[in-house]
């Protein structure tokens, strides 16, 4: 499938009727989690069927649980595939964390140990991923607010996994701005370190400033501007590839959610005007 150009918004039901009546300045995409449209009928199926036709549709994931110590859910890969098949995609991907641990759903994406054990644990289970869906995944770096015992360092240890794996990297340029500044460290530099090659897609976001030393990533708020500069500055190092909006939460004004895309688009053109899309 044709990876299309620009900026997409994530497709929640709280907006869905107002993302499918856009005539004008639609977003290029939507993005939806898998788990929150599979096996559904009545008008949320209908909904699907009708966001299907008119966009191209991009899947994250939620609850594949990349870094659990237990065998892979194949009962839900099995699912997935058969979505997949039902809705064609452009792009599956899911968070580099874990989200089930000893048959208990955690309900939070929880970071995994920068240790080289982790490594090889992750690489061999997207890989497994990618055999049984036959297709390459991105993984998400994500947002963290206490490392577990680590013993390497985050970027390498995310670059290990994209080369071990063979999997590309979905960008969560504001996961990047909210894990440098909860743990003192540059955002670029970390940036700087990854095979940006492998990026594929970027994720940018709002979070909320809860006091002097902690951000929550809340996909809430209106992106700040840190975030978009650090937005632009990443795009003049990288090939053109998709961008999201990501918004989950305060969904009323749809108006200004649609002017968050469209400056997104903006800044996309104004650093890759004339480039061709990569992946
Ligand atoms: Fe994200």
């Amino acid at each position: 499938m044709m990876v299309p150009q620009g900026v997409g918004l994530g497709f929640r039901r709280e907006i869905a009727r107002s993302i499918l009546a856009l005539e004008h300045g639609k977003p290029a995409f939507v993005e939806l989690a898998p788990e929150n449209w599979m096996g559904i009928g009545g008008s949320a199926g209908k909904t699907l069927s009708e966001v299907s036709e008119k966009y191209p549709i991009f899947c994250h994931g939620l609850s594949l649980s990349l870094g659990s110590p237990e065998p892979l859910d194949w009962d839900f890969l099995k699912k997935l595939k058969e979505f997949f098949l039902k809705i064609p995609i452009v792009l599956y991907s899911e968070h580099l964390s874990y989200c089930k641990c000893d048959n208990a759903h955690l309900y939070d994406l929880l970071p995994l140990s920068f240790r080289q054990e982790s490594v090889k644990h992750v690489s061999e289970r997207i890989s497994q991923v990618q055999d049984f869906l036959k297709r390459q995944i991105a993984i998400e770096n994500v947002s963290y607010y206490s490392a577990v015992e680590p013993s390497m360092d985050e970027a390498d240890f995310l670059s290990e996994i994209l080369n071990e794996s063979g999997c590309n990297l979905l960008l969560d340029v504001n996961n990047v701005y909210v894990n440098g500044f909860n743990h003192h460290y540059d955002p670029k530099a970390f940036i700087e370190k990854l095979p940006l090659e492998k990026v594929v897609y970027i994720h940018m976001a709002g979070h909320q400033m809860r006091s002097d030393d902690l951000i929550i990533d809340t996909h809430g708020e209106p992106i700040v501007d840190p975030v978009y500069d650090l937005f632009e500055w990443t795009v003049q190092r990288l090939n053109p590839v998709p961008v999201l909006l990501e918004r989950d939460f305060n969904l009323t004004d749809f108006d200004q959610i649609l002017s968050e895309v469209h400056h997104l688009q903006h800044l996309t053109e104004k650093h890759w005007a004339g480039h061709e899309l990569s992946v």
